[in-house]
Parts: C-alpha cells; sequence; structure tokens
C-alpha cells in the first residue's frame, strides 16, 4: 500500500485523475469502478478537462459503480445514477450502455445483485477501482461490522453515514435508509486501488486505515491487504498521520 499525502484537494484530485488517464491510455477499454460523493468530483472534472483538452478517449471504457440508494430512481438529484452523469458521464465520450450503477429500483433486488457481480466478472474485473471514505471508516456502503469477504448486497445505511448524508437532502428524514453496495471482496478483486480522502473530518478514519490494524470495524483497513492500492489525501485528511509519506507515487505505479 502506497500512501501520497498531496498539498491540496486540487493536486489530490490531478493524481488520481492522472493515475485513471494513464490506465485509459494503455488499455482503450479499461474498466474503470468509480465512487460517488464530494471526495472524486474534483478528479472527474480533471478527466473531464483530459477528455476535452487531450483527447483522452472513453469510447470504449466501461465503468460499474460502487453504490446506489435504494428507491431512488435514476432521475432523482440525489441518486448516483443521475450524480454520475451529472459529474462525469455527460461531460467525456464513453457510450452509456458501457456505464453500470446499481439499479435502486430493482424489483428482486438479491437477483440484481447477482447479476451485476456478473457483469463485472463477463467485462473481464475492474482494473482500477477509485474509492472514497467515510467518517466512520467506510468504503462504498461496507458500514462498521460488514463482512471483508462481503458481495454485493442490500446495506442498511450507518446512523453516522444517515446525518453525513443529510446535507445533500432537505430533511434527515428523506435520507434513504437502504443502499446497494458491492462488498468489499468485489472491490478487493479490482486490480488496482485508489483511495482518496481530503478535509479534516476524515483524518481520524485515515489514521486508522493506515496505521491501524485490520478490522471489520474500520471496513477501509483491508486495503492494507490488497497489493496495488494507493491511498491519496490532502495534508488536512493526514495530519493525525504519525510517519512520514511521500508526496509523490513510485515512478514504476505512475
Ligand atoms: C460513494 C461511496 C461512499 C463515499 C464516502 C465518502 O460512492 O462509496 O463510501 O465515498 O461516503 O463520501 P464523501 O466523498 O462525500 O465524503
Amino acid at each position: 500500500m502506497e500512501v501520497i499525502v498531496k498539498n491540496s484537494y486540487e493536486e489530490m484530485s490531478k493524481l488520481a485523475a492522472e493515475m485513471i488517464a494513464k490506465i485509459v491510455r494503455s488499455k482503450p477499454n479499461a474498466v474503470l469502478g468509480l465512487a460517488t460523493g464530494s471526495t472524486p468530483i474534483g478528479t472527474y472534472k480533471e478527466l473531464i478537462r483530459m477528455h476535452k483538452e487531450e483527447k483522452l478517449d472513453f469510447s470504449n471504457v466501461t465503468t460499474f459503480n460502487l453504490d446506489e440508494y435504494v428507491a431512488l430512481p435514476p432521475t432523482h438529484d440525489q441518486s448516483y445514477r443521475y450524480f454520475m452523469n451529472d459529474n462525469l458521464f455527460n461531460h467525456i465520450n464513453i457510450d452509456k450502455k458501457k456505464t453500470h450503477v446499481p439499479d435502486g429500483m430493482a424489483k428482486d433486488i438479491p437477483a440484481f445483485c447477482k447479476w451485476y457481480e456478473e457483469q463485472i466478472l463477463k467485462a473481464g474485473g475492474i482494473d482500477v477501482q477509485l474509492l472514497g471514505i467515510g467518517g466512520n471508516g467506510h468504503i462504498a456502503f461496507n458500514e462498521p461490522g460488514s463482512s471483508l469477504g462481503s458481495r454485493t448486497r442490500v446495506k442498511t445505511l450507518d446512523e453516522k453515514t444517515i446525518k453525513d448524508n443529510a446535507r445533500f437532502f432537505k430533511t434527515i428524514d428523506e435520507v434513504p435508509k437502504y443502499a446497494i453496495t458491492m462488498g468489499i471482496g468485489t472491490i478487493m478483486e479490482a486490480r488496482s486501488l485508489i483511495l482518496l480522502a481530503n478535509k479534516e473530518n476524515k483524518a481520524d478514519a485515515i489514521l486508522k486505515t493506515v496505521e491501524g490494524p485490520i478490522t471489520a470495524m474500520v471496513p477501509a483497513t483491508i486495503v492494507q491487504l490488497h497489493p496495488k492500492a494507493t491511498i491519496i489525501t490532502d495534508k488536512a485528511a493526514s495530519s493525525k498521520l504519525t510517519r512520514e509519506y511521500a508526496e509523490e507515487p513510485s515512478v514504476l505505479k505512475r
């Protein structure tokens, strides 16, 4: 696991985008695992810039998103499908048919989850999975206590996550209580991981993830076991780390 501490959110986002772009350039039909939330927005902006100014080509790329709220239709402005269209897909030359976001409106959710896993395998597996991290150490919607071997399934959102997400809804009662999420086992099968964290409110979670013991109570700690994981933070999110970390990834990784 490599930990890179950048000076700012912009620099963190630029590096993540550069790492993703490098994969897309070397493998035009790459399979990208994507995340929503506030953290990756800068990375998506940079990928859009690279598409517009440097002709980064997404026409053969396939994507799988980590998660989606149950019972929010794709037209709802807080659904993750809406978020992905708005923040990335509508601005690049990707074929929307190759973009996958879990279907929160699926009638048979267990059957849908099985199908989603099959589609990832059929696409050849995920080349790079982008991750954010919850203040409680969750990855995707795998809340503390989630099985470290879990697969795509429906999860009840943690009280803290509901509170964290309330800022996106008119009232806290409107925040969905359930989500479909890739499992931790699913995420760990990606060929590489990039976990992003910025701001002070992620500092405790990053300390536990980087320097703490692996535990289901902090799901992100599992990335310590991934053979090709990069954690990129800004200064604030890394402020509680006790060791020195690099500002640039090793040449071979970049
Ligand atoms: C979103 C996701 C979540 C977020 C996490 C951090 O697809 O999987 O785990 O990455 O909740 O959210 P932000 O980036 O809004 O702080």
